[in-house]
């Protein structure tokens, strides 16, 4: 019993009568009716008819502030002229050669300017990046075992499907968790090879290496995981993971498929002033079109030169992503548009903490970068299992109910984040904190009452 929960739902439900038509027609022959779960949700998901800029419309007509940016990965904002101006420059010059061309060293170049990597391969995703990352580390080490961190997502091949969202009673010890598939098909022989660590948990890390001694080839993690809303790294803890990784011989992967455009210039590496072996970028990168990359140094990436590790791929570096690429790189992820995110974060950010404090809400606001997220917990978390308790109702009445405001906060599921992108300005902040304003007593009066009824 949620009652105004479900006010929010009907609400929702009476706004958007075409998404709920569409869905019905997916349905039939797409399983979710979506074509990625992770944009499937009750009573049905919202439907996009185009978007500009800050915003999109959907299917009936209704204007949304749009902070879920295809999680993220429109910094860009929709259309950007520069990138847009770019891709259909290219569009009528050829759109797939399986062949080289020039924006190839140029956005290399470009990438190894700003992230610590001497060489680059590009592909099309962020699940890409990471399997090749992992491929690669096992081949530099000759170790076969991957250390990720219980609740870190790094896309869908096998040895990344591990320990993503386990639920009790699977969690195990904190100080070495369970490996646990992401849903049937994982082979058995994948998980083995995948040992999990506690985030923010050194000393997990550290009993995980002495169990698997000379065993381990890599630990995968983003940054700032951004699985679990948004949790910070705690002073130390990356130097520290690298120092490991040093002392076992083992590599570290920063998956920066989310923080690599998002957090800054230089992305994590610079943001924290700790250097990686390996990077994963993907989502923002791309600037709306598909585009990945990994890198490393030299020594590592030649193992491909040798032809001892095997990358390919038919939709590697086509140039109308490329083209995307270059113009997001050189026109969209500059020093300057930083600048303005971070002050629009900053604003976000002070005017959510305001209305918190105003209301009583048990609640607090995680922000770095691009990326902030409300956080629905007395006090911050550190890991995973922190944040597995969250109360899931409240922050659907959350969504919902700004979403029926003309805001999309964030990608619907309360593991996301919002985005801000370089299109977003002061006026879309304002709406922005208008509409967490209007629901915020509301919000804070049913978190008292679910609280009192749990106790
Ligand atoms: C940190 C991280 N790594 C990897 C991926 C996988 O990227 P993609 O969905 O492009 O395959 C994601 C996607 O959300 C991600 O957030």
């Amino acid at each position: 019993m949620y009652p105004e929960l479900d006010k929010e739902i009907a609400e929702f439900t009476r706004r958007t009568p075409k998404s709920a038509e569409a869905h019905k027609k997916n349905l039939k022959r797409i399983p979710l009716g979506v074509a990625s779960n992770y944009r499937a949700y009750d009573p049905y998901p919202i439907f996009v008819q185009d978007a500009q800029g800050s915003k999109f419309r959907d299917l009936d007509g209704n204007e949304y502030i749009d902070h879920n940016l295809c999680f993220g990965a429109i910094m860009a904002g929709h259309c950007h002229p520069a990138v847009m101006k770019a891709v259909e420059k290219r569009l009528s010059l050829g759109t797939m050669f399986g062949m080289p061309h020039n924006m190839e060293w140029e956005l290399a170049e470009e990438i190894c300017a700003r992230f610590p990597v001497e060489m680059v391969r590009f592909g099309n995703s962020g699940t890409e990046a990471t399997m090749h990352a992992i491929r690669l580390a096992r081949a530099a080490t000759g170790r076969d075992k991957i250390l990720k961190f219980e609740g870190g997502y790094h896309g869908l091949h096998d040895a990344a499907l591990v320990s993503v969202k386990p639920h009790e009673p699977d969690f195990g010890d904190v100080n070495a968790p369970t490996a646990v598939p992401g849903g049937l098909g994982v082979p058995k022989a994948s998980i083995d090879n995948v040992v999990v660590a506690s985030f923010n948990h050194l000393a997990s890390v550290e009993l995980r290496f002495q169990q698997n001694p000379g065993q381990i080839a890599a630990i995968i993690l983003e940054p700032i995981m951004m699985n679990v809303g948004l949790l910070m790294p705690q002073p130390g803890f990356l130097q520290g993971l690298r120092d490991v990784c040093t002392k076992n011989g083992a590599l570290l992967i920063f998956d920066e498929v989310k923080t690599g455009a998002k957090l800054g210039w230089g992305g994590a590496s610079e943001y924290f002033n700790v250097k990686p072996d390996m990077i994963c970028l993907a989502k923002s990168i791309g600037g709306g079109l598909p585009l990945a990359a990994f890198g490393a140094s030299r020594a590592v990436m030649d193992l491909i030169s040798q032809h001892k590790v095997f990358h390919g791929g038919t939709y590697n570096t086509n140039p109308v992503s490329m083209a995307a690429g270059l113009a997001t790189f050189r026109e969209v992820l500059t020093r300057e548009n930083y600048a303005l995110v971070d002050k629009l974060s900053k604003k976000l950010t002070e005017g959510y903490r305001k209305t918190v404090a105003k209301v009583g809400l048990q609640a607090y606001i995680a922000s770095a970068g691009a990326n902030g997220a409300l956080m629905f917990y007395p006090k911050e978390i550190v890991n995973y299992r922190d944040w597995a308790a969250i109360d899931i109702d409240l922050w659907r009445h959350y969504w919902f109910a700004m979403v029926n405001r003309g805001v999309m906060p964030q990608p619907y599921w309360w593991d996301e984040q919002w985005t801000i992108s370089v299109q977003h300005n002061e006026a879309d902040i304002d709406k922005h904190l208008a509409a967490f304003d209007d629901i915020a007593a509301a919000l804070a009066t049913s978190q008292q009452a679910r609280m009192v009824v749990a106790r």
